[in-house]
């Protein structure tokens, strides 16, 4: 396997609902590049530590569950499929049960030592796009390009706001954004790897942008 320095590494950090999967997925593909979806691996660890009953609070049995997580991210049609033991888990690491244990799980020292390396690993090679929160601070600190994407809580909640509904789910606006500005306030705030952008990231503030735009923005950025 390639080492980070063989491979151009982009990362793309920031708040939720900014459109970091979105666009991570669509600037992998355009530049034929590996994609890694570090939340996943905080959520795996949180279905897979719920499976086996571990508490909330006992942090060195999520540590050794995260360093011993059997998780394969396979290519699927126009996705990728997230395989935990062999199991499908695609959708389940989405619940919102699982949402809520990956950031308690997340702000676990031990837990994000243990899934460095793995997610280092991920650099192969043209190269890597890295989603997450911590990806241009602390995981590819030497990365060629880093991007920190946000977008005011309005737009976000908004935005989820939006896929909500046309899930035929019924939520409250104001709830949403109530929601988004307490998990920015747990993610800035945690002790280790807060959420912040790196001192060389370009800040793409993307509330008044169509996805398009950002896309094109952060492609004009590689390219320059
Ligand atoms: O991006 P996401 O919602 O799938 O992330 C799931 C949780 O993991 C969320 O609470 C933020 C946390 N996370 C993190 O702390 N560091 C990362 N690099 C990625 C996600």
């Amino acid at each position: 396997m390639c080492s980070e320095s063989s491979a151009t590494v982009v990362t793309i950090d920031g708040p939720s609902g900014a459109g970091k999967g979105t666009l991570s997925q669509l600037l992998a593909q355009r530049l034929g590049y590996r994609l890694l979806d570090s939340g996943a691996l905080y959520r795996l660890v949180a279905l897979a530590s719920m499976n086996k009953g571990i508490a909330a609070d006992d942090e060195a049995a999520l540590s050794s569950c995260a360093s011993t997580l059997d998780v394969e991210f396979a290519p699927a049609d126009g996705g990728v499929t997230v395989l935990l033991e062999g199991v499908d888990v695609t959708m389940a690491i989405r619940q919102e049960h699982v949402s809520m244990r990956a950031s308690e799980v997340a702000a676990v020292e031990l837990v994000r030592a243990a899934l460095l390396q793995r997610q280092r690993d991920f650099a192969v090679a043209p190269g890597l796009v890295a989603d997450g929160r911590d990806m241009g601070t602390t995981v590819f600190t030497g990365a060629q390009y880093k991007f920190y994407l946000t977008a005011s809580a309005e737009a976000r909640a908004q935005r989820r706001y939006q896929q909500l509904c046309e899930r035929g789910e019924s939520v409250d606006l104001a709830v949403l954004i109530e929601d988004i500005q307490a998990r920015d306030e747990r993610d800035q705030s945690r002790a280790t790897s807060p959420l912040r952008p790196a001192s060389d990231a370009h800040v793409v503030d993307s509330t008044n942008m169509t996805i398009e735009q950002v896309l094109e923005q952060m492609l004009a950025t590689i390219d320059a």
